[in-house]
């Protein structure tokens, strides 16, 4: 029997409630049904189902480890079971991130987004899962750096000897579909050459040097899976906090500067990751912001408890505030770039056809 215990997150829009802001709690019952089956069998220890914006979010425990199919085959039923009842109420997207009519023995590159950590439990075990709707996986880059490489975010990486060796940061090229690791503080300079292009690098991993994993992310572009544009990718992260580890205040701090990441209307857009309390994830505006929603949870021989709502805190109000005049100040920009994405960048691309239609009209200059 596996003594460690396994936190996967599993992800999908599978049904918009209205358009692409929120859920039906339709969709949320069924999904605590499914995985309610599968905790009484003894499938999972414990189970969470959360929502942020238009994406289902199953946080489930248990001792199989990642990547098995036991529990990426329940999630996937779970998602199918919740697509049935979104087809039944005409839900916007119905099953959108479902990109097989079949299991086939993983969800990874099915659709769903997906972040597994395994560990040891300690002593006392606190998590937090960030879920974020309407960006994509580079979203985490800025804060993950923070968290885990700048002393100025993270006092633990100056005041705790046990940080001291500092973290090593897995990354991935999204485009070459290769991986790298860097050693910080040592490798800071070359690691912030390739995170800052948050589009094709993506960080996957964080680990301390003695090998603890700190946080894992989940890394699956749609776009890249499909080939063409499906939806965003709406990421989600797990991030291990205290003794040794950075505090769950340090973890959350950089979500008090609302950093600029792609994703917003259609895909296609910059806009501020607005950190916000649960009840508040519902991007409406220009179907957005993006939101960022942060569940922390004890995790007591492999039961969730929680989840407490960590961004449900007025000394976040001012990185609200301040999405919503950069937010302001950005739609202003309507279809200009920066706000827009540039037109190698944009997910919906009428650029083609568009092209085609009007090649003939390109005269020699
Ligand atoms: C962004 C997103 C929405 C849709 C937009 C248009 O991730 O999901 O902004 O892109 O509402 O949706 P369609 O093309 O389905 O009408
Ligand atoms: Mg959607
Ligand atoms: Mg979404």
């Amino acid at each position: 029997m596996n003594s460690k215990i396994t936190l996967s997150v599993i992800k999908a829009d599978v049904g918009g409630y209205v358009g692409h802001s929120c859920i039906h709690s339709d969709l949320l019952e069924m999904a605590k049904e499914r995985l309610g089956k599968a905790r009484e069998q003894d499938v999972l220890i414990d189970f969470h189902v959360a929502r942020c914006g238009d994406d289902l979010e199953l946080i489930m425990t248990h001792t199989h480890g990642p990547d098995s199919e036991t529990i990426h085959k329940l999630a996937w039923n779970t998602f199918v079971a919740c697509t049935e009842v979104a087809k039944e109420l005409k839900l916007y997207g119905a099953g959108q991130d479902l990109l097989s009519d079949a299991f086939t023995g993983t969800v990874k590159g099915m659709g769903p987004g997906v972040a597994e950590i395994e560990f040891e439990e300690r002593k006392s075990e606190p998590v937090i899962i960030f879920m974020a709707d309407k960006t994509s996986p580079g979203a985490w880059n800025l804060p993950l750096y923070k968290i885990f490489a700048d002393p100025f975010n993270t006092a633990g990486l100056v005041i705790d000897p046990a940080m001291h060796e500092g973290f090593v940061f897995e990354v991935l090229d999204a485009y070459g579909r290769k991986k790298i690791t860097f050693s910080c503080p040592e490798e800071m300079y070359e690691l912030l050459m390739f995170i800052g292009a948050m589009r094709r690098y993506m960080i996957r991993s964080v680990r301390r040097k003695d090998g603890t994993i700190a946080a894992v992310a989940s890394t699956q572009k749609l776009s890249l899976i499909a080939g063409k544009y499906i939806g965003k990718d709406d990421p989600v992260l797990i991030v291990r906090c205290q003794s040794g580890l950075p505090a769950v205040g340090e973890v959350l701090e950089p979500f008090a500067f609302a950093h600029i990441v792609e994703g917003w209307m259609r895909g296609s857009h910059r806009g501020p990751l607005m950190p916000v309390a649960f009840y508040e994830a519902n991007p409406s505006r220009f179907d957005g912001p993006p939101r960022v929603i942060a569940a922390g949870f004890q995790i007591s021989h492999g039961k969730l408890i929680g989840p407490r709502d960590l961004f449900d805190d007025p000394a976040f109000d001012e990185a609200r505030r301040k999405a919503n005049e950069i937010a302001n100040y950005l739609r202003m920009h309507g279809s200009f770039e920066p706000h827009r994405l540039g037109l190698e960048d944009l997910e919906y691309t009428t650029m083609d056809k568009l092209m085609k239609k009007l090649e003939s009209r390109f005269i020699p200059e």
